[in-house]
């Protein structure tokens, strides 16, 4: 029903792109991936060589400002990290006005949403140290709401950030830490949560970090833009796939169905089902970051002492579906957080901060996103075109 005459605009031709499947909305010199290959670089490096060698810390410096950071530049960023962790006492009331089983997504995007009324020095998008200011209070803070977000859903008290700690040692014991006590980290715990949060910092244009570029392509600061970007990563369909995995998971647990029938339901399409965790817009081989998370599930979960009983779910699952004609054809094969959820679980955290954690690593992804888009000459206001395709002028009817 639409007029392809209308296809010619004054500025050219309109694309029609549902999905943005085919259409670059910027240049970026951050992430790289080539999804036929199955190849993921954050700044030239490899995702192996960082998942290997690097500190979640460190690849956050790196996607931020463009290279590895020698060690004295590492502890001068970790130590204006520490010396920025506390939140304002009145932003810790926010929390209270929420009820106890919200969901800690929408509390973790409001929360940061409000950073823009307290912080009201680190605005201004065009002032460099201010630009900066905003960057370290949000790599420093946003943990700490993530932490006061699930103690909040588990009626526990929030305890004050313990700044000997690094960035992932402090989120942990603010997650699982109780007054008066003496706070043990478990080094296999930190390890592999940092591989996590490492393999989750950036993914080029993908929904949540589109979501923080058009936003801030308004001019809207940086803290109001990330805080559209979690909201981006609420989805199922994208961050939110962690939970809706181990969902599913216990669901073929509990129901004891057999791996190979909800593999067929899910080809039949039975109410929609999707095999959650599988499928990549980009992708179309193994994603990388799947074939790390599940090299070291066995191992983790065998030190954490997790169950084992969901993994094999999941193991046998891609088994199957990896053998299957359907998966085949359409080139499905686990994402990223096919495995996650399972090792998180068995860390203790509920599926709710499933989504949470995915947010806290891509954090910087999104800042230096953000901090690109702004720097970048060729920067417009993200504006997409459509097609028309309702009424044509009609008469109002005399009444
Ligand atoms: N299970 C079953 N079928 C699937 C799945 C799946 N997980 N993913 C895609 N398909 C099928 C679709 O039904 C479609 O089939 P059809 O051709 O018969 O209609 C075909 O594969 C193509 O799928 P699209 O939805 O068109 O692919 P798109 O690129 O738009 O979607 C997406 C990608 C959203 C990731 C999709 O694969 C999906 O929904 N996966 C499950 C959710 C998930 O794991 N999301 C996490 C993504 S990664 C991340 O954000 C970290």
């Amino acid at each position: 029903g639409y007029d392809v005459s209308k296809l010619l605009s004054k500025t050219g031709v309109v694309t029609y792109d549902p999905g943005f499947m085919n259409t670059a909305a910027t240049s970026s010199a951050i992430t790289y991936i080539d999804g036929d290959a199955g190849i993921l670089r954050y700044r030239g490096y490899p995702i192996e060589d960082l998942a290997q060698h690097s500190s979640f810390l460190e690849v956050s410096y790196l996607l931020i400002y463009g290279n590895l950071p020698s060690p004295s530049e590492l502890s001068a960023f970790d130590e204006k990290i520490r010396r920025h962790t506390l939140l304002h006492e009145d932003l810790k009331g926010f929390f209270a006005g929420f009820p106890r089983d919200a969901h800690p997504m929408p509390v973790l995007s409001s929360a940061v949403s409000a950073l823009s009324t307290f912080y009201q020095d680190s605005l201004d998008p065009f002032d460099d140290d201010q630009v900066e200011l905003s960057t370290i209070r949000l790599l420093a803070k946003l943990p700490v709401i993530a932490a006061y977000a699930h103690k909040k859903s588990i009626g526990q008290a929030m305890l004050y950030p313990d700044n000997s700690m690094n960035l992932v040692e402090n989120f942990l014991r603010l997650c699982f830490g109780l007054p008066a006590e003496q706070y043990e980290l478990d080094p296999v715990m930190v390890k592999a949560l940092d591989l996590l949060l490492i393999l989750h910092a950036d993914h080029e244009q993908n929904c949540s970090t589109s979501t923080v570029r058009l936003v801030g392509s308004s001019n809207a600061n940086m803290f109001a833009s990330i805080s559209a970007g979690v909201n981006a990563l609420f989805g199922p369909l994208h961050g939110g796939a962690n939970e809706a995995v181990l969902n599913m998971l216990r669901q073929i647990q509990a129901s004891g169905e057999p791996v190979e029938k909800f593999v067929q339901r899910v080809k039949n399409k039975e109410d929609g089902i999707k095999l959650m965790g599988f499928g990549h817009r980009v992708y179309k081989n193994y994603d990388p970051r799947a074939k790390i998370v599940k090299a070291t599930a066995n191992d983790i979960l065998s030190r954490l002492g997790g169950n084992d009983e969901l993994l094999d779910i999941a193991m046998k699952l891609e088994e199957t579906a990896l053998t299957d004609q359907y998966f085949v054809d359409r080139r499905l094969y686990p994402n990223v957080d096919f495995y996650t959820g399972v090792i998180y679980k068995a860390m203790g955290f509920p599926e709710k901060m499933f989504t949470v954690l995915f947010a806290m690593g891509r954090l910087p992804g999104w800042i230096a996103q953000w901090r690109e888009m702004i720097k970048d000459p060729a920067t417009k206001i993200g504006r997409p075109r459509q097609l028309y395709t309702g009424e044509q002028e009609r008469s109002y009817p005399s009444r």
